[in-house]
């Protein structure tokens, strides 16, 4: 299992903070609390508007004295702006019709936008730098920015988000490089096994958004995991995160709950046999919740 090292050397716990769409305190404030719960792995984007309250959190929990910078590990997005799933072509970097891209190169947006998640979380890099999208006709260029910020230090890991395997085998034909994370839906109505499957097989680590929403949405048949959650003395969402972690994907709940931040956290003490995790996976149906990209909708 592909494991995630923050930049002090240490393998940091296989669960993450979903941060949308908390902004300003309120995210400082579930940043910290996360930390105490044990949580160092938070995930955000340019487009969520939240970094600078991760970047509050961060100085106050150091200036606090119970976690430095480099005992976290921040994950934020190239996106683009003002897309929505109505207007698709008011995206406005990654557009063929973008009059801003007739002037710009897209080495020159990418390094803009990281420039100001540095700016915005008081930080000189970042742990994670995923494209949330896979942008048709550009994101092959993103991707060589990101490759050239790794090298220059201001990233540690390069990855992508909604990426399917046809994505992920362009980026390898065209730059030799793949992806170290692919941040994507999963659950149990929504297995994505054979994309898993070929992450692992790259070396790439499966990251689960949206890990829990099928149970806010009543989308999970409650009782089928009754006898699991009786035999392990844990709730639905334990369940259904532990699952996560036995198939090798690394789950990013997000709560703004602090009782659940905990709830969440607490599932490192036991773990499903095979034929558990088999059982969950069968309920699989190819549920797609939202639609992948607000910008390539359908791929
Ligand atoms: N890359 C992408 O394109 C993408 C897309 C979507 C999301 N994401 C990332 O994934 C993160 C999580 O996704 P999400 O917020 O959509 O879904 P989620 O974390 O799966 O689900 C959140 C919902 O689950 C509830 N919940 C949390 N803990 C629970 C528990 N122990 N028991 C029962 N219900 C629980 C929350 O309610 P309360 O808040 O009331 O506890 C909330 O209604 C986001 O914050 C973001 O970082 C990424």
């Amino acid at each position: 299992m592909k494991q995630l090292k923050n930049k002090a050397g240490e393998i940091i716990p296989f669960i993450g903070l979903g941060t949308f769409p908390f902004q300003g305190k309120v995210m400082a404030d579930m940043v910290k609390s996360a930390v105490k719960v044990g949580y160092r792995l938070f995930d955000t984007a340019d487009d969520y508007h939240g970094e600078s309250g991760i970047g509050l959190a961060r100085q106050e929990l150091e200036k606090e004295g119970i976690v430095k910078r480099e005992d976290l590990f921040i994950q934020t997005k190239i996106s683009d702006n003002n897309a929505t799933a109505n207007e698709p072509l008011k995206a406005v970097y990654f557009n063929e019709n973008s009059k801003f891209m007739q002037r710009h190169s897209v080495e020159e947006v990418v390094r803009e936008k990281v420039s100001i998640s540095l700016r915005e979380m008081g930080t000189d890099y970042i742990d994670s730098l995923l494209i949330h999208y896979p942008f048709p006709g550009y994101y092959v260029d993103v991707w060589k920015t990101m490759i050239k910020l790794k090298a220059e230090g201001f990233v540690r890991y390069i990855g992508v988000s909604n990426f399917h395997e046809k994505h992920i085998e362009t980026l390898i034909k065209e730059t030799g490089v793949s992806p170290e994370i692919n941040e994507c839906y999963a659950s149990p109505i929504a297995t994505k096994q054979s994309l898993v499957d070929y992450c692992n097989q790259h070396d790439c680590l499966f990251v689960t958004y949206s890990p829990l929403m099928d149970i806010t949405a009543g989308r999970i048949a409650a009782e089928k995991f009754q006898p699991l959650m009786v035999k392990y003395g844990k709730s639905l969402a334990q369940i259904i995160l532990r699952w996560n972690i036995d198939r090798g994907c690394l789950p990013l709940p997000k709560t703004k709950n602090p009782s659940r931040l905990a709830e969440n956290f607490n599932v490192f003490d036991f773990s499903l046999t095979t034929e558990e995790i088999d059982m969950i996976s069968s309920l699989n149906c190819d549920y797609q919740y939202l639609v992948e990209s607000k910008i390539c909708p359908g791929i």
